[in-house]
């Protein structure tokens, strides 16, 4: 082991996993923290009555070598599969198949299997917010939103959105102020279960000229519970923000309106409706940050919001800030 204080991140979503991986393998102890109950962040799935619900990152799209070659890993470790959607595209009234060569995975049997695998038997600190991030003398510490402090730590990464990233970076105001530059836009998520199949070839639509942005029929994805037809609709960003304090109850009733719409079969009554908001789903710009740092303060951030704002994206920035710290170290 390189030294005996360990690196703490905060946030087990891919990015903070992406570091936790890299600074592990080269000999590091680390100490993770999360706020949730469980890992996966934005790509984390939830349990429900209609089995595990894939309600943020619905796929991914391996575009980077590296990033290829990881994926493959997982694929060969069973945690990836391959989806292979029946694709549409919906545009001025019309509902057309869209196919095309990408290639797009997903964790299997859902999401979370992913982060889940990365996350195997780090240390890790769950349902704990980190409030504040402070340095001593020589190390830093932690203090969560019970007041209790975590520590010492020879350096921090912080692996959230930028919004919540942006507080605990006070102690390096170039780089709270490079986040705070970061603008990211919310996402209402729906799910809806159907007690028999709707009368569809759709299993993923690319949605224009709606509330909705996106849809996809889980059940089209590998290894998932098909006892149910259940679906995954999300909202566009500019809907969700105009409507980002309805109630879940009406958030359904309109976006199952505007599915019912689209989809071109008829829709019975869902027999599980379920809503999610994410507040900080997406940057709304893609940025070429890489990875924040401050080598002599030894404070790093990253998440998906330093590059691409999407899965792969999120995994490189972690590599990023695995890499520059280790560099720093030399
Ligand atoms: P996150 O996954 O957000 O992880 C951050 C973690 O930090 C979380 O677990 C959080 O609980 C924790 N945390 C935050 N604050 C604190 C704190 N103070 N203390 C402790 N812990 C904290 N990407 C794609 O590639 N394809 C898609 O199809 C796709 N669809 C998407 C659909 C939706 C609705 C959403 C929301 C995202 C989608 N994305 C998609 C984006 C993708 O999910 C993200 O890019 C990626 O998961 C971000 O990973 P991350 O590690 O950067 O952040
Ligand atoms: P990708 O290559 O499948 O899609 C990129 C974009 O290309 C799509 O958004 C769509 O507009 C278009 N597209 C791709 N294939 C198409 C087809 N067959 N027919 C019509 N249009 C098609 O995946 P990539 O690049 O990995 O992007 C990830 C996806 O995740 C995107 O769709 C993005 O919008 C979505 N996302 C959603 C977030 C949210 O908060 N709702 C956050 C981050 C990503």
């Amino acid at each position: 082991m390189n030294s005996s204080i360990p690196i703490a991140i905060i946030g087990t979503g891919i990015a903070g996993l992406s570091a936790a991986q890299a600074l592990q393998s080269a000999g590091y102890n680390v100490q993770l923290f999360d706020k949730s109950r469980g890992s996966g962040g934005r790509m984390a799935s939830k349990r429900s009555d209609a089995g595990a619900l894939d309600l943020g990152a619905q796929y991914f799209t391996a575009r980077d070598r590296r990033f290829v070659e990881v994926v493959q890993q997982w694929q060969a470790r069973g945690w990836a599969s391959q989806w292979q959607p029946s694709l549409y595209n919906y545009r001025d009234g019309e509902l057309s198949a869209s196919p095309d060569e990408q290639v797009r995975w997903v964790g299997s049997p859902r999401m979370s299997a992913i982060t889940r695998a990365m996350l195997g038997a780090l240390p890790v600190k769950f349902s704990c917010r980190i409030t504040e991030v402070y340095r001593g003398e020589h190390h830093w510490s932690l203090q969560d939103a019970e007041s209790q402090s975590h520590g010492p730590f020879s350096h921090v990464v912080i692996a959230m959105p930028a919004p919540q990233a942006t507080t605990l970076l006070a102690a390096a105001p170039k780089l709270a102020a490079a986040a705070a530059s970061v603008s990211m836009d919310p996402t209402w998520a729906v799910a809806l279960s159907f007690a028999s199949p709707l009368d569809t070839r759709v299993e993923g639509c690319f949605v224009q000229d709606s509330a909705l942005d996106w849809l996809a029929r889980s059940t089209s994805k590998p290894g998932r519970d098909n006892s149910n037809d259940t679906w995954i609709l999300h909202a566009t960003s500019q809907w969700s923000r105009q409507h980002i304090d309805l109630a879940k109850e009406q958030v359904i009733e309109h976006l199952h309106g505007a599915f019912a719409e689209l989809i071109g079969c008829a829709v019975p009554a869902p027999t599980f409706t379920l809503a999610h908001r994410w507040l900080y789903a997406r940057p709304s710009a893609a940025h070429q940050l890489g990875a924040l740092a401050d080598a002599d303060l030894g404070l790093y951030a990253c998440g998906d919001w330093c590059l691409s704002g999407r899965v792969e994206g999120a995994w490189l920035s972690g590599q990023e800030a695995a890499r520059k710290l280790l560099e720093h170290m030399q």
